[in-house]
């Protein structure tokens, strides 16, 4: 058996020892590039083609990827609260994809989820009337059973919802400069350096793991900061893997933002779990002028299987995930962490909500195991069927859900809402758990509230999904209705 090692590429400068740091003088490195950034605050429109491209990585020749106006992943969009967005999606590409816009709250019809393909060829042009407010959102291709593969073929980007009020919160917003866009990926390579799409029986039951970290696409490089208060906007746009981040010289994360929005005040950590499809957003504090890495444990979702399933789940240790280099002629506009964010509002009374009890499912049966059955996944026990509504929801209830899932951890996704957690395990949330979500990963029983405002008619229902892409792919999804 081939082994693999952990991050290999780079391994030099991956492996973060305590105080270690690199100096942006001194590395080889290149600076880190934000994805480009369509304004559409003032356009009102946005423009989008699914396309062919050739990237390189880590590799010395290109790999084939997809991407929305460029070779790989897609361009920043920035949407303002209040104003409808008058979008266009091109498919140029030979088969069906679709465009969900993950965290948007927004009717069924333009979801973008499995009942929304986009031929080959053809145009979809929905119109997103934006109300809710500030938010760090994405959009990634929802085709189903092929989103996992477009997905790490590139069609993915980050979506910003943008209220007005950031300079009011006294929190930064310079694009590129002291507002980070950063999307955390991860891939395996073929030996010709093409993005490795196979799957093993591992990355069948659990989700694939890549070996290299991608940071908005780009492999080994680093992000260049001013010497003062920095925003990260973090995406975990990895189909499978768990990221849990933390700053090399133990400097704390101030969570400022959640999947859906602001906390009411900075919560300073240690270290920050990010699932897939979830978002945060942080504050970090360069203006001690010092170089910094922010770094990785290990995926922890090796679940009951992990024994069974090989060492190659079972690493330990922290991985770089992005170096971080001071350069002091970069305006720092904002010095000091804000203290009123203005964030949360409760959802409504839970003791009178509808209660619903959702259980993620794995595969039972070795037959199932060996890929003989592709309705692996499910919920409730029922694989995802298209042409079935799993349950309908009044428009404007409010709802708890008992997610539960005993074998591993799955990140668990609603479309169309943004929810509280009222308890993991029967105990408060966890802290990075307390703000509005919309993705969280549930390990053990965790409770949920959760307010339906937007309509999703049969048609276009509502997806309710683990957001591990090869557990969506295999059936670990199910639809409602709103009305
Ligand atoms: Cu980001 Cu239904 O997904
Ligand atoms: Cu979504
Ligand atoms: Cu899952």
């Amino acid at each position: 058996m081939k082994r693999r090692t952990f991050l290999g590429g780079f391994a030099a400068s991956a492996l973060v020892s305590g105080t270690a740091s690199l100096s942006w003088s001194q590395t080889a490195a290149k600076r880190l590039s934000m994805p480009p950034l369509i304004d559409a605050t003032k356009s009102h429109r946005v423009r989008l083609e699914a396309q062919k491209g050739r990237s390189t990585f880590s590799g010395p020749s290109p790999a084939d990827t997809w991407g929305f106006n460029q070779p790989f992943l897609g361009p920043t969009l920035r949407m303002k609260t209040g104003q409808t967005t008058q979008t266009e999606v091109r498919n140029s590409l030979d088969e069906p994809i679709s465009v969900h816009w993950h965290g948007l709250l927004i009717p069924g019809e333009v979801d973008g989820g499995p009942h929304q393909p986009i031929a080959p060829g053809a145009t979809w042009q929905p119109e997103l009337p934006l109300s809710q407010r500030s938010a760090t959102a994405w959009y990634h291709s929802h085709v189903h059973g092929a989103t996992a593969r477009q997905v790490q073929m590139g069609l993915a980007g980050v979506l910003q919802i943008d209220d007005g009020q950031d300079d009011a919160r006294g929190l930064p917003s310079d694009y590129g400069v002291d507002d980070l866009t950063l999307v955390l990926q991860d891939r395996r390579f073929t030996r010709r350096g093409q993005i490795d799409l196979s799957l093993s029986m591992p990355d069948r039951m659990m989700g694939y793991l890549g070996d290299t970290i991608l940071v908005n696409g780009q492999v080994g490089a680093a992000a260049v900061v001013p010497k003062g208060m920095v925003r990260l906007r973090l995406l975990n746009g990895s189909n499978a893997r768990i990221y849990t981040l933390a700053l090399s010289d133990k400097r704390p994360l101030q969570l400022v933002a959640t999947d859906s929005g602001f906390l009411d005040q900075p919560i300073s950590l240690k270290t920050l779990r990010l699932s897939p499809g979830e978002r945060a957003e942080v504050l970090v504090d360069f203006s001690n002028g010092r170089d910094v890495t922010l770094t990785s444990d290990h995926n922890p979702n090796t679940g009951m299987m992990g024994g069974m399933m090989g060492g190659r789940r079972q690493q330990t240790g922290r991985f770089s995930v992005l170096p971080f280099a001071v350069d002091p002629t970069l305006r720092a506009r904002i010095k000091r962490l804000p203290s009123d964010l203005g964030g949360s509002r409760p959802n409504g009374d839970a003791t009178s909500a509808t209660w619903r009890r959702l259980s993620l499912d794995m595969p039972m049966g070795m037959g199932m195991m060996f890929g003989r059955d592709d309705r692996r996944f499910s919920i409730n026990g029922d694989a995802y069927d298209m042409g079935k509504i799993n349950f309908h929801v009044a428009r404007g209830a409010v709802e708890r859900w008992t997610v539960s899932a005993d074998m591993m951890m799955h990140p668990f996704h609603v479309h169309g809402v943004k929810f509280q957690v009222l308890s993991e395990n029967g105990r408060a949330p966890q802290r990075h758990n307390t703000g509005w979500k919309d993705t969280v990963l549930i390990d053990g029983s965790v409770d949920l509230l959760i307010r339906f405002d937007q309509p999703a008619p049969p048609n276009a229902p509502f997806m309710y999904h683990c957001h591990i892409l090869e557990h969506e792919d295999g059936g670990m999804m199910g639809q409602f209705t709103v009305g």
